[in-house]
C-alpha cells in the first residue's frame, strides 16, 4: 500500500503526481502538423514515486520523467518513462520514500544516508529538469548531481553519465549551452566540489561530445547558479542571493534561503581564456533563473532575462521567513549590459518588455546578436489565476518580443488553461520563423493538448491541437531534436 500525497500546493488539483509510463500511437490531431516538422521533442516532468517521507516536499524534488512527442509526417506519438536513478531504485525497492528534505541528505533515512556518485548507495540525484540531445547521447539533467543517459529511443535508462570518467565535478548544470556553429556543449556545475562549496567547475564537450575542457573557480558565496549565458566571445556566470548553507543542513534545515543583505555578482571571462581571467561585476540582489540570449557587442555583453526582486518559490521564501503575495516576486523582462571597456564593475539595465519566464529563441540565434524571443507570463485579465507547477499560477500567456524595437504580440489560453514552456521547431523552409509547441493545461477536463503555433504569427491561434488522454503533470524543460540528429541512433527501437 503506498501512502497518499499531501495535499498541499505542489501535490494537489493539476499537480498531483502521475506516475504513469506509457506509449500512445498516433495522438488525436485537430487541425494539420505541418510534414516539415520531422523530429522528437523531449521533456522533463518530475513525478513523485512516493508521499515525501517527512510529510511534505517541494515539486522540484520529484522523481525525472522524460517524455517524447514524435513527429513525422504529421502524426503525433507519445512515450514517457522514468529516468531509473539510484534513488528510484531504492525507493522503487522499498516500496516508500527514503530522501527527505529537498537536497539534504542529512534528513534521509539511514538506509540511503551517505549517497553520491560514487559511493555504493548512488546518487541521490532526481534527474528532472532538461532532457539534452548532444555528441549522440540524450542525457536527462538536473543541477544537483551529474546527468543520467537515456536511450533516445526507447528511453530506457542506461546510466549516470560522467564524460567516460573524465568529470571531475559532482554536478552539472542543467542549462547547458550549444554553440551551433562548431556544436560545442559549454556546461558549469555548482557546489563542484560537495554540498554548500563555493567551486563551480567549467566545462567543454567538443562536438563528438568528449570532454575538452574543465576548469574549478570559486563565486563570492554557494549560490542557486541555475543558469549561464555564453556569447561568440565571452562566458557569464551570474551568481544570485539563494544561498546554502552547510551548517543550516546539517542541523536538518533547507538547503536555500533568499538572502537579500548579499550582492548580486556576475563574472564575465573570454571565451578560450582561462577562470583566473574572470572578471567580477556587482549589483543589487536579484532573482532570475532563465537567460533568453546573451552577445557580445564591441567591448559591451548584453544578457537578457526575466529579472525578480525576490525568490519566486514558496517553499524557499518559506525556509526564508518571509511571505511574497502573488505577482509581488516578478520584475520586468530586463537587458543587463557590461561594458567591458569601462573600469566600473556596474552594469547598465534596459527594460525589455513585462515581466515572464520560461524564455526561447531559435538555435540559429543563440551566442548572436538576435531580434526575435519568445517567453510566457501570466496576465490576470486573460483569466484566473490557476494552480500549475511548482511556483503556484501557471502561466496562460506566450509571448514573441523583438527585442530591438520592444515590439510585442501574443496568445493567451481561454480562461480554465494554463501553458507549460514552448520548444521552439525550425522550419525546413528557408526564411520561415518556425513553429512553437507547448502543453496547454486543461484543467476542467483534467487533460492536456499540445498547441502548435507559427512563432511568426502568435495571435493566429494554435495550427494544430494535439490531444493527450491524460493529464501531463508540469514539465520543467525540454530540447527539440531533429529526426536527422536521431538518424543512427534507432538501434535500441
Ligand atoms: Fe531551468
Amino acid at each position: 500500500m503506498s501512502k497518499p500525497f499531501p495535499s498541499s500546493m505542489d501535490f494537489a488539483g493539476y499537480n498531483a503526481p502521475s506516475r504513469v509510463e506509457c506509449d500512445i500511437y498516433d495522438l488525436v490531431v485537430e487541425g494539420q502538423v505541418p510534414a516539415d516538422i520531422d523530429g522528437t521533442w523531449y521533456r522533463s516532468i518530475p513525478d513523485p514515486q512516493y508521499a515525501p517521507m517527512l510529510g511534505d516536499d517541494t515539486y522540484l524534488s520529484g522523481d525525472g520523467m522524460v517524455s517524447a512527442f514524435v513527429f513525422e509526417n504529421g502524426h503525433v506519438d507519445y512515450r514517457m518513462r522514468y529516468v531509473q536513478t539510484d534513488r528510484w531504485k531504492h525507493e522503487r525497492k522499498a516500496r516508500r520514500s527514503l530522501y527527505g528534505l529537498y537536497r539534504n541528505p542529512y534528513t534521509d533515512d539511514p538506509s540511503v544516508r551517505g549517497s553520491a556518485a560514487g559511493t555504493s548507495k548512488g546518487s541521490r540525484g532526481v534527474a528532472n529538469t532538461t532532457p539534452i540531445f548532444h555528441g549522440g547521447r540524450l542525457l536527462a539533467l538536473k543541477e544537483d548531481s551529474r546527468g543520467w543517459e537515456l536511450d533516445p529511443i526507447t528511453l530506457e535508462t542506461r546510466g549516470e553519465w560522467d564524460y567516460d570518467g573524465k568529470l571531475r565535478s559532482q554536478t552539472m548544470t542543467a542549462h547547458t549551452r550549444l554553440d551551433p556553429e562548431n556544436g560545442e556543449l559549454h556546461f558549469f556545475g555548482y557546489e563542484a566540489s560537495g554540498l554548500a562549496t563555493r567551486d563551480v567547475s567549467y566545462c567543454i564537450a567538443d562536438k563528438s561530445g568528449s570532454l575538452v575542457k574543465e576548469e574549478f573557480f570559486e563565486v563570492p558565496y554557494c549560490s542557486m547558479m541555475h543558469d549561464f549565458a555564453v556569447t561568440k566571445e565571452h562566458v557569464i556566470f551570474p551568481v544570485f542571493p539563494t544561498t546554502a548553507d552547510l551548517a543550516r543542513m546539517k542541523s536538518g534545515g533547507a538547503h536555500w534561503v533568499w538572502e537579500p543583505t548579499k550582492e548580486t555578482f556576475v563574472g564575465i571571462m573570454p571565451r578560450g581564456a582561462s577562470v583566473k581571467d574572470i572578471r567580477w561585476f556587482r549589483g543589487p540582489p536579484t532573482s532570475a533563473y532563465h537567460f533568453m540570449n546573451a552577445y557580445t557587442e564591441g567591448s559591451k555583453v548584453h544578457l537578457d532575462f526575466g529579472a525578480g526582486k525576490v525568490n519566486p518559490f514558496p517553499f524557499i521564501q518559506q525556509a526564508s521567513g518571509i511571505q511574497v503575495q502573488p505577482g509581488e516576486a516578478a520584475g520586468d523582462y530586463v537587458r543587463w549590459t557590461f561594458d567591458l571597456a569601462r573600469p566600473s564593475d556596474r552594469w547598465e539595465e534596459y527594460k525589455l518588455g513585462p515581466g515572464g519566464e520560461m524564455p526561447r529563441i531559435a538555435e540559429k540565434d543563440f551566442m548572436v546578436d538576435y531580434d526575435v524571443g519568445y517567453y510566457q507570463t501570466y496576465n490576470p485579465e486573460a483569466g484566473p489565476p490557476l494552480l500549475c507547477g511548482p511556483v503556484g499560477a501557471g502561466f496562460n500567456t506566450m509571448l514573441r518580443i523583438e527585442v530591438k524595437s520592444g515590439r510585442i504580440t501574443s496568445l493567451a489560453v481561454p480562461p480554465g488553461m494554463t501553458i507549460q514552456e514552448a520548444v521552439h521547431i525550425p522550419s525546413k523552409k528557408a526564411g520561415d520563423e518556425g513553429y512553437l509547441a507547448f502543453v496547454v493545461d486543461v484543467h476542467e477536463k483534467n487533460l492536456s493538448e499540445v498547441w502548435l503555433v507559427e512563432a511568426a504569427n502568435l495571435p493566429k491561434g494554435p495550427i494544430a491541437r494535439i490531444h493527450v488522454p491524460l493529464r501531463l503533470r508540469a514539465a520543467v524543460h525540454g530540447n527539440w531534436v531533429t529526426a536527422a540528429e536521431l538518424e543512427g541512433r534507432k538501434r535500441a527501437a
